[in-house]
């Protein structure tokens, strides 16, 4: 025999009470009349655009130097794989050459798998930022609308209809936030790096600049490209996320009850890192969509360039056509 109470609605008014704040109850139901589908559309096609695309590259292992250019999906490169065609400058791998038979060990390793799974190092690389941005508090709410509902909106009635338990069971693997936020933090100064090199285009002998089959460089010389500046930018951005991260706010001040003077004018050090941190807080939105979409265009780049799609203005090229 049920009771009065479990006929009541888990959402939404009870018997008796006339609708407040707007809440519909059926599912995906509102009393807003905006476009309010427009933000969890938005988030599901730019989002699935990029997972689409970075499980493409990835996939592919090869492509991801195009001097003086390393893609951020594969840096930090610890080996270069010369099999693998516009793949692997030795001289930019941290640890050179692969070591003997480890590519026949990785494909007896996925001899079982209906695909040849190449051993690209960006599946060894990208598990860290995707770790970072997937835990990300923006990104949650991003997804928890656009992919599962949950709600899909303020005062949208929810798909799912159980009792709301928060981010536990499961879900407290979100907390793996906090400790990826580690892993950003040394990615920007890994990336920052590598813009540095995209600044110094490696030579041959021959005084031309370095392209895949001609060997080790002899020298190197200073210049910036198109690649460059994007590459710089990619560094900006991410900076810009990940400094704006709750995370890193809360562990550079956030943690206090109070800075050096306990007011406006405290002028310590983690006062002024945190200022800096809360201004880039306040814009973690629009630096998250910025910075995953420039990385993808960064990588994108250095793959048109790898291949001759499109042509790199830069000043090596220049003062090479000038001799
Ligand atoms: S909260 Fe978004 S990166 Fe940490």
């Amino acid at each position: 025999m049920s009771t009065a109470t479990s006929e009541q609605p888990k959402f939404g008014p009870r018997q008796g009470q006339k609708p407040e704040g707007g809440h519909a109850t059926q599912v995906l139901k509102t009393q807003r009349n905006d476009f309010w589908q427009k933000g969890p559309l938005l988030t599901l096609l730019g989002f699935g655009a990029f997972v689409v695309y970075v499980h493409l590259r990835a996939f592919m292992g090869m492509d991801y130097y195009a001097a003086p250019y390393l893609s951020p999906f594969y840096s930090p490169l610890v080996y270069a794989n010369p099999e693998y065609y516009a793949g692997s400058p030795t001289f930019h791998a941290l640890l050179g050459n692969l070591p003997a038979g480890a590519l026949s060990f990785w494909e007896q390793m996925v001899a079982w798998m209906p695909l040849a799974l190449p051993l690209s190092p960006a599946f060894f690389i990208l598990i860290f930022p995707a770790s970072f941005r997937g835990t990300c508090y923006y990104y949650r709410k991003a997804y928890y609308r656009s992919l599962v509902g949950s709600p899909a909106g303020c005062t949208v009635c929810p798909i799912a209809q159980g009792t709301y338990q928060g981010e536990t069971k499961l879900l407290l693997i979100q907390n793996l936030h906090r400790y990826a936020m580690y892993g950003a933090v040394a990615f920007i100064f890994i990336l920052a790096y590598d813009f540095w090199l995209a600044l110094w285009m490696p030579m041959t002998e021959a005084g031309v600049p370095w392209s895949a089959g001609s060997g080790d460089p002899t020298s190197y010389q200073f210049g910036i490209g198109v690649g460059s500046i994007m590459m710089g930018l990619n560094v900006l951005f991410l900076g810009g996320y990940t400094f704006g991260c709750h995370s890193w706010r809360h562990m550079v001040g956030g943690r206090l009850n109070r800075f050096a003077n306990g007011d406006e004018s405290s002028t310590g050090i983690t006062y002024a890192i945190w200022k800096a941190s809360t201004w880039l807080n306040e814009r973690h939105m629009p630096l998250a969509w910025i910075s995953l979409f420039w990385v993808m265009f960064t990588d994108l780049y250095v793959w048109a360039a790898c291949n001759g799609w499109i042509t790199d203005y830069n000043t090596w090229s220049m003062a090479t056509s000038g001799q």
